[in-house]
């Protein structure tokens, strides 16, 4: 069976430039970094030209980056390591926040500090005038994240970024979803941290980055060697923050046209669906390119996908899976409230690399022919 990928915002395939980059680095680049010999040497050179590369793309200084694991050890090392350096003990961030940011807070307020979690509306977006009202004398950072990975809603950084400016609070933006799909540029949002992971731009697991502005103090998570200024201890992975570059660099250039393709692709869905008849509502506005979020009323969510995957479509609730059964969408549940129905019948198509408009036509008559189906028993 032909199989249609639709969950690009969960992970993506590697681009087959990315593969070979890849494959090359890790027979050729075996050298490390840190060692002075001519091996060590040529692993700094393929780092370095790496990091210029991942720095250029979101017109930071190459010693701004920190490599990390990915963009959950990237969002630890943002709160953790603001917390470690700063005194205040006040937090603000948003109620539809990654859970590898609203777990890290949740373990800071076990840990005393006081967190406020700013809501958002039915159009799954922040305000900036909330984060200024929740300022207090002692908090020290506001954490808010660039682009929803469940129902795609921009939040207006930049906006938050300038209220913010001037001010001694860290400001950090977890912008996983959102890199590679938005053009970034970190003086314009003025963030001084900012999450990134490849694996979502059609680079490799495990490796990412946190953006730390010069001047902004953050606690290393880790210890050990002098890596990444002593602010990441460990032996970088190279062939992975080559391949990583390489993903970025084809990332960069593609990004226009990939945003018209995947708008074509959300209007050919939901026109599908509109002429099968299907009843649905599209969740959060001002969403990314990418992800296509739909609450079909009728339907359940468990038997939906599972019905979607038996017919060859892979798609997500976007909220976890607790042992074999689906959570509500915490951020279905912060739009909504939480008896809502959105949050039990809500699916999010993500597009990215190796799709075709006949795909998502095909996706869409599946899913219009698996929710009539379902909404009938
Ligand atoms: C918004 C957001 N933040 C953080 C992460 C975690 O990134 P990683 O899988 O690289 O740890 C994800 C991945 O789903 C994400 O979508």
């Amino acid at each position: 069976m032909n199989r249609i990928y639709l969950d690009h915002a969960a992970t993506s395939p590697m681009h087959p430039e990315v593969v070979a980059t890849f494959s090359e680095a890790l027979g050729a680049v075996y050298g490390n970094p840190s060692s002075i010999h001519g091996t060590g040497r040529a692993a700094r050179k393929a780092l370095d030209h790496a990091r210029k590369t991942l720095a250029t793309s979101i017109h930071a200084d190459d010693n701004e980056l920190i490599f990390t694991s990915g963009g959950t050890e990237a969002d630890n090392l943002a709160v953790f390591g603001t917390a470690g350096k700063k005194d205040g003990k006040h937090i603000i961030t948003t109620v539809i926040e990654h859970h590898a940011v609203l777990h890290a807070c949740e373990k800071l307020e076990r840990d005393g500090y006081d967190v406020t979690y700013l809501p958002v509306g039915e159009n799954g977006c922040v305000r900036a005038e909330d984060v200024k009202n929740a300022l207090r004398d002692d908090t020290i950072l506001v954490s808010v994240m660039m682009g929803n990975n469940e129902v795609g809603s921009i939040q207006p950084i930049a906006e938050i970024g300038e209220l913010l400016k001037g001010t001694n609070v860290t400001f950090h933006t977890d912008a996983v979803q959102a890199f590679g799909v938005l053009p970034m540029d970190v003086d314009n949002l003025h963030v001084d941290l900012l999450s990134v992971s490849a694996h979502k731009l059609n680079g490799p697991k495990g490796i990412g980055f946190l953006y730390q502005r010069k001047g902004t103090d953050i606690a290393p998570l880790l210890y050990g060697g002098e890596q990444e200024r002593k602010r990441r201890a460990g032996t970088e992975n190279v062939p992975a923050i080559s391949a990583f570059a390489k993903a970025v660099e084809i990332s960069t250039t593609t990004m226009q046209e990939k945003t018209t393709v995947y708008k074509q692709y959300k209007t050919i869905f939901k026109t599908v669906l509109t002429k099968c008849g299907v009843d649905y509502k599209e969740n959060g506005s001002n969403s990314m390119p990418h992800i296509l979020n739909l609450s079909i009323p009728g339907i359940e969510i468990e038997s939906f996908l599972i019905n979607l995957d038996l017919a060859g479509i892979s798609a997500s609730s976007g909220s976890a899976c607790t042992a074999g059964s689906i959570d509500p969408s915490h951020v279905l549940v912060a739009m909504y409230g939480e008896h809502a129905a959105e949050s039990r019948n809500s699916i999010r198509f993500s597009f990215g690399l190796g799709l075709t408009p006949e795909d998502i036509e095909q996706a869409a008559e599946k899913t219009a022919q698996i929710s009539q189906r379902l909404a009938l028993k």
